[in-house]
């Protein structure tokens, strides 16, 4: 938009300036034709500049509309109809599975429309809307904790035991911050070494950490690591195959939590592991 009007800047003052180089500016009707072609140029460049912003703004409530609504509702479907399958007594074993499969694929299905859901609206409205409430941290995170679980048989999730970390926050969004964070360290790290999760609430504020182990994240990739669309093509692309991600968990992850006035760090060392930790205010 902004190369737009500046190559209508230069394309009118050269005009100009070819003008001037052959005309006298004395006659009149020479002076009435520059202020028209001045009038017609400014004309041209509003018309455009309306016109690309109603199809920018056509195209975000399309993309906000199809995926809000139109992908959603027949997956939400799909949800529930694979839900009461699996809750069906006289499933056959063979069944029964082929069930918690489609239940699986559409759970991550939905989640993965969210997310993008997540995206354009940040993309396109600056950041992601919390509604903070009464709500305690350490219930959050032991929910999510017990879900992950049952998801994931194999690892070995840890927890600290503490106190209710209770505050204004948005209570969905903590759960999905949680969520992204604790299944990277699942998804991403060697479940063959426990990961420790740890919630407490310090004089600052509350810090919520995950601690795993497995393949480091290069420190090339750390300054791209929340942007979207910089590890789109780079580091996210890598891991292939049914369990590749979308490459948003931590730009959604960073977001809620910029929402709330805190923060994430990582450090990712042979010493250390890889740890993300969330700061938040406590209000
Ligand atoms: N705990 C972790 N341990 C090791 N690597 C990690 C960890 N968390 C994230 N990463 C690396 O950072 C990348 C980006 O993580 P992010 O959560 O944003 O996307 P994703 O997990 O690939 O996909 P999505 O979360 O959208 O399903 C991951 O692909 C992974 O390579
Ligand atoms: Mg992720």
């Amino acid at each position: 938009m902004d190369q737009m009007v500046s190559e209508y800047r230069a394309l009118r003052s050269s005009v100009l300036r070819l003008w001037l180089a052959n005309h006298r500016m004395d006659a009149e009707h020479d002076m009435q034709d520059m202020i028209r072609f001045n009038e017609a140029i400014d004309q041209a460049l509003i018309e455009s500049i309306a016109t690309f912003g109603q199809a920018a703004e056509s195209t975000r409530k399309t993309v906000l509309g199809v995926l809000g609504h139109d992908l959603r509702s027949p997956l939400g479907a799909v949800l529930m109809a694979s839900d009461l399958l699996l809750g069906s007594e006289n499933l056959a074993a063979r069944e029964k599975k082929l069930a918690a499969q489609i239940n699986a694929s559409v759970r991550r299905a939905n989640h993965m429309v969210g997310d993008l859901l997540d995206l354009a609206r940040s993309n396109l409205g600056g950041g992601i809307p919390v509604n903070p409430e009464d709500a305690d941290l350490r219930a959050l995170c032991a929910s999510v904790v017990g879900e992950l679980r049952i998801g994931f048989p194999r690892a070995q999730i840890i927890t600290n035991a503490s106190d209710a970390v209770t505050g204004m926050y948005d209570p969905a969004r903590m759960e999905q911050v949680f969520t992204n964070l604790i299944s990277n360290a699942v998804r991403h790290g060697d479940l063959e070494q426990p990961i420790n999760v740890t919630l407490s609430r310090g004089d600052d504020g509350a810090v919520f950490s995950v601690q795993n182990r497995g393949e480091l994240i290069p420190s090339s990739v750390m300054p791209h690591l929340f942007n979207p669309h910089a590890r789109y093509s780079s580091y996210a692309t890598r891991e292939k195959g049914a369990s590749a991600g979308l490459g948003l968990g931590l730009f959604i992850a960073a977001e809620i939590v910029s929402a709330h006035g805190g923060k994430i760090e990582v450090v990712s060392t042979v010493e250390q592991g890889t740890v993300f930790k969330v700061l938040l205010p406590i209000t």
